[in-house]
Protein backbone atom coordinates (compact mmCIF):
# COMPACT_ATOMS: atom_id res chain seq x y z
CA UNK A 1 0.00 0.00 0.00
CA UNK A 2 1.27 3.55 -1.19
CA UNK A 3 2.38 5.69 2.07
CA UNK A 4 -0.79 7.36 3.60
CA UNK A 5 -1.61 10.99 1.65
CA UNK A 6 -1.48 14.28 3.85
CA UNK A 7 -4.03 16.03 1.65
CA UNK A 8 -7.02 13.41 0.82
CA UNK A 9 -7.81 12.77 -2.56
CA UNK A 10 -11.45 14.59 -3.30
CA UNK A 11 -14.44 13.63 -5.29
CA UNK A 12 -15.10 15.49 -7.82
CA UNK A 13 -18.63 16.53 -8.64
CA UNK A 14 -20.43 16.53 -12.00
CA UNK A 15 -24.07 18.12 -12.07
CA UNK A 16 -24.58 17.56 -8.25
CA UNK A 17 -23.27 19.42 -5.02
CA UNK A 18 -23.08 17.88 -1.53
CA UNK A 19 -25.04 19.90 0.93
CA UNK A 20 -24.04 19.38 4.69
CA UNK A 21 -27.25 18.16 6.40
CA UNK A 22 -26.17 20.10 9.44
CA UNK A 23 -25.18 23.83 8.63
CA UNK A 24 -26.64 23.00 4.88
CA UNK A 25 -23.38 24.30 3.11
CA UNK A 26 -22.80 23.30 -0.25
CA UNK A 27 -19.55 22.13 -1.58
CA UNK A 28 -18.11 20.84 -4.76
CA UNK A 29 -15.92 18.15 -3.81
CA UNK A 30 -16.06 15.65 -0.38
CA UNK A 31 -13.16 14.73 1.82
CA UNK A 32 -12.37 11.50 2.55
CA UNK A 33 -14.71 10.90 5.86
CA UNK A 34 -17.22 12.69 3.87
CA UNK A 35 -18.47 14.72 6.69
CA UNK A 36 -18.71 18.57 6.60
CA UNK A 37 -15.46 20.57 6.50
CA UNK A 38 -17.69 23.51 8.42
CA UNK A 39 -19.64 21.69 11.24
CA UNK A 40 -18.69 17.99 10.79
CA UNK A 41 -22.27 16.69 10.01
CA UNK A 42 -23.25 14.44 7.18
CA UNK A 43 -23.52 15.35 4.17
CA UNK A 44 -26.01 14.80 1.07
CA UNK A 45 -26.10 14.65 -2.44
CA UNK A 46 -28.20 17.69 -4.27
CA UNK A 47 -29.11 18.70 -7.84
CA UNK A 48 -29.56 22.28 -7.77
CA UNK A 49 -30.17 22.40 -11.75
CA UNK A 50 -33.57 20.79 -10.95
CA UNK A 51 -34.49 23.77 -9.52
CA UNK A 52 -34.59 25.64 -13.30
CA UNK A 53 -34.77 22.26 -15.41
CA UNK A 54 -36.87 20.09 -13.46
CA UNK A 55 -36.56 16.64 -15.36
CA UNK A 56 -40.12 15.75 -16.61
CA UNK A 57 -42.19 12.67 -15.02
CA UNK A 58 -43.49 11.70 -17.91
CA UNK A 59 -40.06 11.65 -19.61
CA UNK A 60 -38.24 9.92 -17.03
CA UNK A 61 -41.49 7.29 -16.52
CA UNK A 62 -40.78 6.37 -20.04
CA UNK A 63 -37.26 6.53 -20.46
CA UNK A 64 -37.29 3.95 -17.32
CA UNK A 65 -40.28 1.61 -19.04
CA UNK A 66 -37.91 1.80 -22.58
CA UNK A 67 -34.43 0.69 -20.81
CA UNK A 68 -36.20 -2.55 -19.79
CA UNK A 69 -36.09 -3.73 -23.49
CA UNK A 70 -32.37 -2.87 -23.83
CA UNK A 71 -29.10 -5.49 -23.81
CA UNK A 72 -27.25 -2.49 -22.28
CA UNK A 73 -25.81 -3.69 -19.02
CA UNK A 74 -26.52 -0.33 -17.49
CA UNK A 75 -29.59 -0.52 -18.66
CA UNK A 76 -29.98 -4.62 -16.89
CA UNK A 77 -28.95 -3.17 -13.76
CA UNK A 78 -31.99 -2.06 -11.93
CA UNK A 79 -30.07 0.92 -10.08
CA UNK A 80 -28.74 2.44 -13.45
CA UNK A 81 -31.65 2.55 -15.12
CA UNK A 82 -33.20 5.56 -13.11
CA UNK A 83 -29.57 7.20 -13.49
CA UNK A 84 -31.70 10.43 -14.80
CA UNK A 85 -31.73 10.78 -10.47
CA UNK A 86 -27.90 9.64 -10.01
CA UNK A 87 -25.11 11.47 -9.60
CA UNK A 88 -23.39 11.46 -13.35
CA UNK A 89 -19.68 10.69 -13.63
CA UNK A 90 -17.46 13.29 -15.35
CA UNK A 91 -16.94 13.46 -17.66
CA UNK A 92 -20.32 11.39 -18.86
CA UNK A 93 -20.92 8.32 -20.42
CA UNK A 94 -21.76 6.34 -17.69
CA UNK A 95 -21.95 2.71 -19.50
CA UNK A 96 -18.71 1.49 -19.48
CA UNK A 97 -16.99 3.20 -16.10
CA UNK A 98 -19.94 1.25 -14.22
CA UNK A 99 -19.04 -1.60 -11.76
CA UNK A 100 -22.25 -3.15 -12.05
CA UNK A 101 -23.72 -6.77 -10.63
CA UNK A 102 -27.17 -6.49 -12.21
CA UNK A 103 -28.61 -5.08 -9.02
CA UNK A 104 -31.83 -4.23 -8.36
CA UNK A 105 -35.05 -5.75 -10.21
CA UNK A 106 -35.84 -7.50 -6.93
CA UNK A 107 -39.68 -8.88 -7.19
CA UNK A 108 -42.69 -7.55 -5.40
CA UNK A 109 -44.53 -10.56 -3.14
CA UNK A 110 -47.94 -10.83 -1.94
CA UNK A 111 -47.73 -11.84 1.59
CA UNK A 112 -51.47 -13.77 1.57
CA UNK A 113 -50.90 -15.84 4.72
CA UNK A 114 -48.96 -12.51 7.23
CA UNK A 115 -52.11 -10.38 5.73
CA UNK A 116 -54.31 -13.08 6.87
CA UNK A 117 -53.01 -13.42 10.60
CA UNK A 118 -52.45 -9.47 11.01
CA UNK A 119 -55.92 -9.18 9.36
CA UNK A 120 -55.09 -6.76 6.40
CA UNK A 121 -56.57 -7.27 3.06
CA UNK A 122 -53.44 -7.15 1.23
CA UNK A 123 -49.64 -7.10 2.47
CA UNK A 124 -46.86 -6.76 -0.16
CA UNK A 125 -43.04 -7.23 0.44
CA UNK A 126 -40.21 -6.04 -1.78
CA UNK A 127 -37.29 -8.49 -1.28
CA UNK A 128 -33.95 -7.01 -1.62
CA UNK A 129 -32.75 -10.17 -0.63
CA UNK A 130 -32.62 -11.51 -4.29
CA UNK A 131 -29.94 -8.76 -5.27
CA UNK A 132 -26.49 -10.52 -6.52
CA UNK A 133 -24.86 -10.59 -3.02
CA UNK A 134 -28.07 -11.32 -1.47
CA UNK A 135 -28.80 -7.57 0.14
CA UNK A 136 -30.00 -4.01 -0.13
CA UNK A 137 -26.50 -3.06 -0.06
CA UNK A 138 -25.59 -4.03 -3.80
CA UNK A 139 -28.03 -1.37 -4.95
CA UNK A 140 -25.99 1.38 -2.76
CA UNK A 141 -22.57 -0.25 -3.73
CA UNK A 142 -22.72 -0.34 -7.40
CA UNK A 143 -22.73 3.58 -7.64
CA UNK A 144 -20.61 4.34 -4.66
CA UNK A 145 -18.12 1.45 -5.87
CA UNK A 146 -18.21 3.55 -9.48
CA UNK A 147 -17.57 6.75 -8.06
CA UNK A 148 -14.55 5.36 -5.66
CA UNK A 149 -12.53 3.70 -9.00
CA UNK A 150 -13.56 6.75 -10.57
CA UNK A 151 -12.00 8.81 -7.85
CA UNK A 152 -8.70 6.45 -8.64
CA UNK A 153 -9.05 4.59 -5.32
CA UNK A 154 -7.25 1.69 -5.34
CA UNK A 155 -8.10 0.54 -1.44
CA UNK A 156 -12.30 0.81 -0.55
CA UNK A 157 -12.94 0.18 3.23
CA UNK A 158 -15.91 -0.69 5.28
CA UNK A 159 -17.19 -1.46 8.92
CA UNK A 160 -20.26 -3.93 9.11
CA UNK A 161 -22.31 -6.31 10.57
CA UNK A 162 -21.94 -8.41 7.45
CA UNK A 163 -23.95 -7.77 4.37
CA UNK A 164 -22.35 -4.40 3.42
CA UNK A 165 -18.88 -5.96 3.56
CA UNK A 166 -20.18 -8.88 1.03
CA UNK A 167 -21.19 -6.24 -1.18
CA UNK A 168 -18.61 -4.27 -0.90
CA UNK A 169 -16.16 -7.26 -1.46
CA UNK A 170 -17.60 -8.04 -4.83
CA UNK A 171 -18.35 -4.88 -6.13
CA UNK A 172 -14.25 -3.90 -5.34
CA UNK A 173 -13.29 -6.99 -6.97
CA UNK A 174 -15.89 -6.41 -9.96
CA UNK A 175 -13.93 -2.78 -10.50
CA UNK A 176 -10.44 -4.38 -9.61
CA UNK A 177 -10.00 -2.38 -6.72
CA UNK A 178 -8.57 -4.00 -2.93
CA UNK A 179 -11.01 -4.29 -0.06
CA UNK A 180 -10.84 -4.25 3.45
CA UNK A 181 -13.32 -5.27 5.52
CA UNK A 182 -13.84 -4.62 9.60
CA UNK A 183 -16.37 -6.68 11.62
CA UNK A 184 -17.07 -7.26 15.16
CA UNK A 185 -15.21 -10.33 15.64
CA UNK A 186 -18.07 -13.29 16.76
CA UNK A 187 -20.91 -11.43 16.12
CA UNK A 188 -21.89 -11.26 12.69
CA UNK A 189 -22.85 -14.00 10.98
CA UNK A 190 -20.66 -16.72 8.77
CA UNK A 191 -22.31 -16.73 5.36
CA UNK A 192 -21.95 -13.04 5.50
CA UNK A 193 -18.19 -13.40 6.38
CA UNK A 194 -17.83 -15.98 3.93
CA UNK A 195 -18.69 -14.35 1.20
CA UNK A 196 -16.04 -11.33 2.38
CA UNK A 197 -13.28 -13.94 2.08
CA UNK A 198 -14.57 -15.62 -1.19
CA UNK A 199 -14.40 -12.14 -3.08
CA UNK A 200 -11.47 -11.07 -2.23
CA UNK A 201 -11.07 -9.16 0.51
CA UNK A 202 -8.85 -8.35 3.42
CA UNK A 203 -10.90 -9.22 6.71
CA UNK A 204 -9.99 -7.83 9.71
CA UNK A 205 -12.20 -9.73 12.73
CA UNK A 206 -11.82 -5.93 15.30
CA UNK A 207 -12.69 -7.77 19.38
CA UNK A 208 -15.51 -4.65 19.39
CA UNK A 209 -18.82 -4.65 18.51
CA UNK A 210 -19.79 -2.49 14.95
CA UNK A 211 -20.21 0.95 16.37
CA UNK A 212 -16.47 0.26 17.64
CA UNK A 213 -15.47 -0.91 14.26
CA UNK A 214 -17.06 2.46 12.28
CA UNK A 215 -15.24 4.61 15.13
CA UNK A 216 -12.07 3.12 13.91
CA UNK A 217 -12.63 3.32 10.04
CA UNK A 218 -13.26 6.96 10.58
CA UNK A 219 -9.75 7.66 12.02
CA UNK A 220 -8.39 5.27 9.40
CA UNK A 221 -9.85 7.16 6.51
CA UNK A 222 -8.04 10.06 7.32
CA UNK A 223 -4.84 8.87 7.70
CA UNK A 224 -4.43 6.34 4.87
CA UNK A 225 -6.06 6.31 1.27
CA UNK A 226 -8.57 4.46 1.41
CA UNK A 227 -12.08 5.17 0.16
CA UNK A 228 -15.01 4.78 2.53
CA UNK A 229 -17.81 2.69 1.43
CA UNK A 230 -20.13 2.84 4.57
CA UNK A 231 -23.24 4.63 4.66
CA UNK A 232 -22.18 7.88 5.71
CA UNK A 233 -20.94 8.43 2.01
CA UNK A 234 -23.63 9.72 0.17
CA UNK A 235 -22.98 7.44 -2.98
CA UNK A 236 -24.49 4.78 -1.42
CA UNK A 237 -27.51 6.51 -0.27
CA UNK A 238 -28.23 7.73 -3.76
CA UNK A 239 -28.10 4.09 -5.16
CA UNK A 240 -30.25 2.93 -2.47
CA UNK A 241 -32.73 5.40 -3.18
CA UNK A 242 -33.38 3.08 -6.47
CA UNK A 243 -35.48 0.64 -5.03
CA UNK A 244 -37.88 3.15 -3.93
CA UNK A 245 -38.09 4.28 -7.25
CA UNK A 246 -38.70 0.99 -8.51
CA UNK A 247 -41.26 0.19 -5.95
CA UNK A 248 -43.60 2.89 -7.03
CA UNK A 249 -43.05 1.51 -10.70
CA UNK A 250 -43.98 -1.79 -9.81
CA UNK A 251 -47.28 0.06 -8.22
CA UNK A 252 -47.36 1.87 -11.65
CA UNK A 253 -46.68 5.06 -9.62
CA UNK A 254 -50.27 4.71 -7.05
CA UNK A 255 -47.85 5.62 -3.88
CA UNK A 256 -49.01 2.65 -0.87
CA UNK A 257 -50.14 4.30 2.16
CA UNK A 258 -47.16 2.77 4.50
CA UNK A 259 -43.77 1.79 3.80
CA UNK A 260 -41.84 -0.12 6.69
CA UNK A 261 -38.21 -0.56 7.10
CA UNK A 262 -35.82 -1.98 9.30
CA UNK A 263 -33.37 0.20 11.01
CA UNK A 264 -29.97 -0.41 12.22
CA UNK A 265 -26.95 2.64 10.74
CA UNK A 266 -30.29 3.98 9.69
CA UNK A 267 -28.73 4.44 6.33
CA UNK A 268 -31.63 2.42 4.05
CA UNK A 269 -34.71 4.53 5.58
CA UNK A 270 -32.80 7.70 5.02
CA UNK A 271 -32.34 6.33 1.62
CA UNK A 272 -35.73 5.34 0.72
CA UNK A 273 -37.27 8.28 2.53
CA UNK A 274 -34.95 10.96 0.29
CA UNK A 275 -36.70 8.83 -2.64
CA UNK A 276 -39.44 9.47 -2.08
CA UNK A 277 -39.34 13.30 -0.79
CA UNK A 278 -37.67 13.74 -4.53
CA UNK A 279 -40.48 11.80 -6.66
CA UNK A 280 -42.74 13.74 -5.17
CA UNK A 281 -40.93 17.11 -5.93
CA UNK A 282 -40.73 16.09 -9.17
CA UNK A 283 -44.06 15.22 -9.94
CA UNK A 284 -43.78 11.35 -10.20
CA UNK A 285 -46.03 10.47 -7.27
CA UNK A 286 -48.86 12.72 -5.68
CA UNK A 287 -48.64 11.71 -2.31
CA UNK A 288 -46.04 10.71 0.24
CA UNK A 289 -46.39 7.04 1.69
CA UNK A 290 -45.73 7.04 6.01
CA UNK A 291 -42.34 5.83 6.05
CA UNK A 292 -42.22 4.07 9.24
CA UNK A 293 -38.45 2.62 10.88
CA UNK A 294 -38.47 -0.86 13.41
CA UNK A 295 -35.67 -1.38 15.38
CA UNK A 296 -35.00 -4.33 17.66
CA UNK A 297 -35.94 -3.54 21.63
CA UNK A 298 -32.19 -4.82 22.09
CA UNK A 299 -31.06 -2.09 19.27
CA UNK A 300 -33.64 0.91 19.39
CA UNK A 301 -31.22 3.84 19.59
CA UNK A 302 -33.57 5.63 17.04
CA UNK A 303 -37.06 4.51 19.01
CA UNK A 304 -35.00 6.25 21.91
CA UNK A 305 -33.82 9.39 20.24
CA UNK A 306 -37.57 10.26 19.16
CA UNK A 307 -39.36 9.29 22.18
CA UNK A 308 -36.92 10.97 24.97
CA UNK A 309 -35.46 13.77 22.67
CA UNK A 310 -37.97 14.40 19.59
CA UNK A 311 -35.40 13.38 17.07
CA UNK A 312 -33.20 16.06 18.45
CA UNK A 313 -30.33 14.72 20.19
CA UNK A 314 -28.75 10.95 19.19
CA UNK A 315 -29.51 8.85 22.42
CA UNK A 316 -27.14 5.72 22.37
CA UNK A 317 -27.68 2.30 23.77
CA UNK A 318 -25.33 -0.51 24.40
CA UNK A 319 -26.88 -2.61 21.34
CA UNK A 320 -27.78 -6.53 21.28
CA UNK A 321 -29.61 -8.53 19.27
CA UNK A 322 -29.90 -11.79 17.82
CA UNK A 323 -30.73 -9.93 14.26
CA UNK A 324 -26.94 -9.30 14.14
CA UNK A 325 -27.35 -6.98 11.13
CA UNK A 326 -28.67 -4.56 13.08
CA UNK A 327 -26.88 -4.88 16.51
CA UNK A 328 -26.26 -1.55 16.34
CA UNK A 329 -26.11 0.98 19.00
CA UNK A 330 -24.52 4.55 18.04
CA UNK A 331 -26.45 4.96 14.20
CA UNK A 332 -24.38 7.18 11.73
CA UNK A 333 -27.29 8.54 9.96
CA UNK A 334 -30.11 9.18 12.81
CA UNK A 335 -30.14 12.68 11.76
CA UNK A 336 -31.23 11.70 8.20
CA UNK A 337 -33.70 9.47 9.66
CA UNK A 338 -35.47 11.42 12.09
CA UNK A 339 -35.71 13.89 9.15
CA UNK A 340 -37.94 11.62 6.58
CA UNK A 341 -39.98 9.70 9.88
CA UNK A 342 -40.80 14.13 10.38
CA UNK A 343 -41.57 14.84 6.76
CA UNK A 344 -43.30 11.66 5.82
CA UNK A 345 -45.28 11.21 8.97
CA UNK A 346 -43.85 7.76 9.98
CA UNK A 347 -43.48 6.22 13.00
CA UNK A 348 -40.75 4.54 14.93
CA UNK A 349 -40.98 1.56 17.19
CA UNK A 350 -39.31 -1.86 18.47
CA UNK A 351 -39.97 -5.24 18.36
CA UNK A 352 -38.71 -7.95 20.86
CA UNK A 353 -36.37 -11.15 20.06
CA UNK A 354 -39.70 -13.25 20.19
CA UNK A 355 -41.41 -11.05 18.06
CA UNK A 356 -38.32 -11.22 15.10
CA UNK A 357 -38.14 -14.76 15.48
CA UNK A 358 -41.95 -15.32 15.22
CA UNK A 359 -42.25 -13.04 11.84
CA UNK A 360 -39.43 -14.57 10.59
CA UNK A 361 -40.75 -18.09 10.46
CA UNK A 362 -44.22 -16.65 9.17
CA UNK A 363 -42.28 -15.07 6.20
CA UNK A 364 -40.22 -17.95 5.98
CA UNK A 365 -43.84 -20.34 5.85
CA UNK A 366 -44.90 -17.39 2.55
CA UNK A 367 -42.21 -19.58 0.60
CA UNK A 368 -39.95 -16.61 0.73
CA UNK A 369 -37.86 -16.11 3.55
CA UNK A 370 -35.85 -13.79 4.79
CA UNK A 371 -32.98 -12.92 7.67
CA UNK A 372 -33.73 -11.97 11.25
CA UNK A 373 -32.95 -8.32 10.33
CA UNK A 374 -35.72 -7.97 7.69
CA UNK A 375 -38.28 -9.62 9.84
CA UNK A 376 -38.58 -7.05 12.09
CA UNK A 377 -40.88 -5.08 9.53
CA UNK A 378 -43.57 -7.93 10.10
CA UNK A 379 -43.40 -7.69 13.84
CA UNK A 380 -43.30 -3.73 13.80
CA UNK A 381 -46.61 -4.30 11.26
CA UNK A 382 -48.62 -6.45 13.82
CA UNK A 383 -47.37 -3.27 16.67
CA UNK A 384 -48.58 -0.86 14.09
CA UNK A 385 -51.90 -2.35 13.37
CA UNK A 386 -52.86 -2.81 16.89
CA UNK A 387 -51.84 0.91 17.68
CA UNK A 388 -54.04 1.79 15.18
CA UNK A 389 -51.43 3.49 13.30
CA UNK A 390 -52.00 1.00 10.34
CA UNK A 391 -55.64 1.07 9.70
CA UNK A 392 -57.01 -2.12 7.89
CA UNK A 393 -57.68 -1.12 4.70
CA UNK A 394 -54.63 0.72 4.10
CA UNK A 395 -51.68 -0.13 1.78
CA UNK A 396 -48.60 -1.26 3.45
CA UNK A 397 -45.04 -2.75 1.32
CA UNK A 398 -42.35 -4.16 3.81
CA UNK A 399 -38.76 -4.08 2.82
CA UNK A 400 -36.94 -7.34 3.18
CA UNK A 401 -33.51 -6.40 3.11
CA UNK A 402 -31.70 -9.49 3.13
CA UNK A 403 -31.91 -13.21 2.06
CA UNK A 404 -32.56 -16.14 4.28
CA UNK A 405 -29.40 -17.82 3.55
CA UNK A 406 -27.52 -15.26 4.84
CA UNK A 407 -28.26 -16.30 8.63
CA UNK A 408 -28.63 -20.26 8.38
CA UNK A 409 -28.06 -20.54 12.73
CA UNK A 410 -30.36 -18.66 13.29
CA UNK A 411 -33.12 -20.43 11.41
CA UNK A 412 -31.68 -23.68 12.46
CA UNK A 413 -31.84 -22.88 15.98
CA UNK A 414 -35.36 -21.58 15.92
CA UNK A 415 -36.30 -25.31 14.47
CA UNK A 416 -34.30 -27.04 16.36
CA UNK A 417 -35.95 -25.36 19.89
CA UNK A 418 -32.74 -23.56 20.74
CA UNK A 419 -33.45 -20.22 20.51
CA UNK A 420 -35.17 -18.97 23.82
CA UNK A 421 -34.65 -22.18 25.59
CA UNK A 422 -36.74 -22.40 28.92
CA UNK A 423 -38.95 -19.57 27.78
CA UNK A 424 -42.59 -20.72 28.17
CA UNK A 425 -43.87 -17.91 26.60
CA UNK A 426 -41.57 -17.94 23.83
CA UNK A 427 -42.38 -21.91 23.71
CA UNK A 428 -46.04 -20.99 23.62
CA UNK A 429 -45.78 -18.58 20.57
CA UNK A 430 -43.20 -20.21 18.41
CA UNK A 431 -43.91 -24.22 18.81
CA UNK A 432 -46.37 -23.86 16.53
CA UNK A 433 -44.36 -22.63 13.55
CA UNK A 434 -40.43 -25.07 13.97
CA UNK A 435 -39.91 -27.70 12.04
CA UNK A 436 -37.10 -29.58 13.27
CA UNK A 437 -35.78 -31.66 11.02
CA UNK A 438 -36.60 -35.36 11.61
CA UNK A 439 -33.55 -38.14 11.67
CA UNK A 440 -34.53 -42.10 10.73
CA UNK A 441 -33.42 -44.97 9.72
CA UNK A 442 -33.37 -45.47 5.30
CA UNK A 443 -36.56 -47.74 5.73
CA UNK A 444 -39.67 -46.70 3.64
CA UNK A 445 -42.26 -47.75 7.03
CA UNK A 446 -39.96 -44.87 8.97
CA UNK A 447 -40.74 -42.46 6.16
CA UNK A 448 -44.72 -43.33 6.15
CA UNK A 449 -45.38 -43.20 9.55
CA UNK A 450 -43.47 -40.09 9.21
CA UNK A 451 -45.84 -38.88 6.42
CA UNK A 452 -48.70 -40.30 8.22
CA UNK A 453 -47.88 -37.95 11.53
CA UNK A 454 -47.24 -34.25 9.87
CA UNK A 455 -50.51 -35.15 8.03
CA UNK A 456 -52.70 -34.74 11.34
CA UNK A 457 -50.60 -32.63 12.55
N1 LIG B 1 -31.29 -5.29 7.23
C1 LIG B 1 -30.14 -5.90 6.93
C2 LIG B 1 -30.21 -7.28 6.40
C3 LIG B 1 -28.90 -5.23 7.10
O1 LIG B 1 -27.78 -5.84 6.77
C4 LIG B 1 -28.90 -3.92 7.63
C5 LIG B 1 -27.65 -3.19 7.86
C6 LIG B 1 -30.13 -3.34 7.92
C7 LIG B 1 -31.30 -4.04 7.72
C8 LIG B 1 -30.23 -1.95 8.46
O2 LIG B 1 -30.02 -1.02 7.44
O3 LIG B 1 -28.10 0.16 8.48
O4 LIG B 1 -29.29 1.10 6.51
O5 LIG B 1 -30.41 1.02 8.74
N2 LIG B 1 -26.50 -3.70 7.70
C9 LIG B 1 -25.23 -2.95 7.75
C10 LIG B 1 -24.07 -3.84 7.36
C11 LIG B 1 -25.04 -2.11 8.92
O6 LIG B 1 -22.94 -3.55 7.76
O7 LIG B 1 -24.28 -4.81 6.65
P1 LIG B 1 -29.42 0.40 7.82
Amino acid sequence: MPPPSTSAPRVRQADFRFRCIGCGDLSESASQDFRCAQCGDLLEITYPRWKEAKPSAENLKSAWSQRRLSPNPIDLSGVWRFRDLLPALDPPGNGPQVITLREGNTPLYELPQCARIIGVPRLLAKHQGTNPTGSFKDCGMTVAATFARHAGSRWVACASTGNTSASMAAYAARGGMRSLVLVPEGKISWSKLSQALDYGAVTCQLRTDFDGCLRLLQELVRRAPVYQLNSLNPFRLEGQKTLALELLEQLDWQPPDHIIVPGGNLGNSSAIGKALLEMRDLGLISRLPKLSVIQAEGANALVRTMRETAGKRLVSVQAETRATAIRIGNPASWKKAAHVLEATGGACDEVSEVEIAQAKAEIGSEGIGCEPASAVTLAGLKRLVKQSFVKPEESVVLILTGNLLKDPDFTIEFHRGELFKGSAEASAKLDPLRRAPIVLDAALDAVMRTLEQAEKS
